[in-house]
């Protein structure tokens, strides 16, 4: 699932990039325009670490400050902006997560799917045209996309989006996207200063998406509950060998 959507946005020009599982308060949270102490945290419930690894920067430079598990592939947009300039389009497939109660539809351990574009002039029209790019590659020309709007910190405006499956005759919420918030941008030009770096985001714009990558293949395949991607049983293994 993750390789094929993978291979779609890269037929899009997009370019993948991965990054680190053990992350830090800064680029998980305040950088995205999640301070401490803003209820917004609430929305992400979080494994701590204890300790101090020696955790690399997007420039190899030491990271200070308190570790966790990433909680979501967005404190990949920071990292990559700080270490390039636009325009460009990346998505980022990779594993959080969540301190979370499990059940059918919640385990602490999932993939997302991370996507940004920025570049001068991008604009909403772009996030739906990418997203439904994507409604096409997966479900043909008679799907569609549809918008909602859901607040995140690190985008203005933000939506939850969702894709038309025609053959099974419903909407598949798959995420939420936007623009990316101005104070993202400031975070990320703030930090290119400290290492030395011109600013290279005032006067461009961009958007982006994440979406939960078992949901979609829980959706797609029929697969009641989201625990057994990581309960090792030989028969969900099996039948989905070479799929998942
Ligand atoms: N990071 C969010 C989450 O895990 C999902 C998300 C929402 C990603 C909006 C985005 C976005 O890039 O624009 O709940």
């Amino acid at each position: 699932m993750e390789r094929e959507l993978v291979g779609i946005f890269r037929s899009l020009g997009y370019q993948a990039v991965e990054g680190p599982e053990v992350e830090s308060e800064f680029f998980n949270f305040d950088a995205l325009n999640i301070p401490e102490h803003h209820p917004a945290r609430d929305m992400w419930d979080t494994f701590w670490l204890e300790g101090s690894l020696g955790l690399e920067g997007p420039l190899g430079e030491e990271v200070r400050g308190r570790l966790l598990l990433r909680t979501h592939t967005s404190p990949m947009q920071v990292r990559y902006m700080v270490a390039h300039t636009p325009p460009f389009r990346i998505v980022v497939p990779g594993r959080v997560f969540r301190f979370e109660q499990t059940d059918a539809t919640h385990e602490a351990v999932f993939h997302q799917l991370e996507g940004l574009v920025v570049g001068e002039g991008i604009t909403m029209a772009h996030l739906k045209g990418a997203i439904y790019e994507l409604a096409q590659a997966l479900y043909g020309p008679h799907s569609k996309v549809r918008f909602q709007p859901i607040y995140f910190p690190f985008v203005e405006p933000g939506a939850q989006f969702a894709i038309w499956w025609p053959e099974g005759g419903k909407w598949l919420e798959l995420g939420g996207a936007g623009m990316v918030h101005p104070k993202v941008f400031q975070a990320v030009d703030a930090y290119r200063e400290r290492l030395g770096l011109p600013p290279a985001y005032q006067g461009v714009t961009g958007f982006a998406f994440g979406l939960g990558v078992e949901r979609l293949a829980m959706l797609r395949y029929g697969i009641p509950d989201i625990r057994y991607f990581f309960g090792g049983r030989l028969k969900v293994l099996e039948q989905f060998r070479g799929v998942l």
